[in-house]
């Protein structure tokens, strides 16, 4: 296997990862959980800059979901503290690597001062073109249809006979608009199901399980996550192409 530096070849262009675990990861050491959202941090910092080195073009992170505020109000002041801490400690990295923060879901959820750190970022990095990171936060996949197509229908009201509308239009509207096409759903922490991530983007993304917890999933393990992407036949519905 080669050093952790090396690029594997090829990667996806865009890969998302739905980061769970981190509960079970402070459980199992006897921590509050809080102590297992930050090393989860630390796993993120590892990623970004992995996918970064290695040439991914677009990253998406499902940090926080719609769903997650119905978590203890604590547990989610800790989650915004630490999302706060992220967007100082990485501005640099980020602007340095060229790389261009976007956020999707509810972001007007998002407590004023995170909020702040986060569209100054976005802001900041808007001209950046080295990889596309974007954080899911308040997100949920439909909930992002939804608002979509409320927002396709306010504007149909302009006209008489509103057109229907096309795939290509409601891909358009979505928040994930500007993103290449997903290529690959990880999931960390043994659990089989997509949470309302992604749920339109995914249609045709291929997906990777893995038991190790969000807070112990690393480089390393993402490399092995892409060797084993890069030898999948996509299909697409159609037929395989004749073997020789
Ligand atoms: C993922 O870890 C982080 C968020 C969902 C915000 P969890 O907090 O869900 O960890 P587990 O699933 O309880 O172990
Ligand atoms: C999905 O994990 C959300 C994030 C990783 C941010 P959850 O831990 O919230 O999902 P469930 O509750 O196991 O489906
Ligand atoms: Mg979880």
């Amino acid at each position: 296997m080669a050093e952790d530096g090396a690029r594997p070849a090829p990667v996806p262009g865009h890969a998302a990862i739905i980061m769970d675990g981190n509960g079970r990861w402070a459980r199992q050491r006897g921590l509050p959980r809080e102590a297992g959202h930050r090393e989860g941090a630390r796993s993120v910092r590892d990623i970004v800059r992995a996918c970064r080195e290695w040439g991914v073009r677009a990253l998406t992170l499902y940090a926080f979901s719609w769903q997650n505020w119905d978590r203890p109000s604590a547990e989610v002041e800790a989650l915004m503290g630490l999302l706060a801490e992220f967007l100082a400690d990485e501005r640099e990295e980020i602007l340095t690597n060229q790389i261009r923060l976007h956020a999707i879901g509810r972001l007007h959820r998002i407590p004023a001062p995170v909020r702040t750190l986060l569209d100054a970022l976005m802001a900041e990095s808007a001209g950046n073109q080295g990889m596309i990171l974007t954080l899911a936060l308040s997100y949920g996949g439909r909930e992002s249809i939804v608002d979509a197509v409320n927002h396709r229908l306010a504007s149909g009201f302009r006209h008489d006979t509103p057109a229907p509308v096309t795939e290509e239009e409601l891909t358009g509207l979505l928040p994930t608009g500007i993103l290449p096409p997903v290529d690959l759903v990880i999931r960390t922490s043994g659990e089989l199901r997509v949470s309302n991530f992604l749920l339109w983007e995914c249609a045709y993304a291929e997906f990777f399980f893995t038991p190790t917890l969000w807070p112990d999933f690393r480089r390393a393990e993402l490399r092995a996550v892409f060797e084993d992407f890069s030898g999948r036949q996509r299909r697409y519905g159609q037929v395989s192409p004749p073997s020789r």
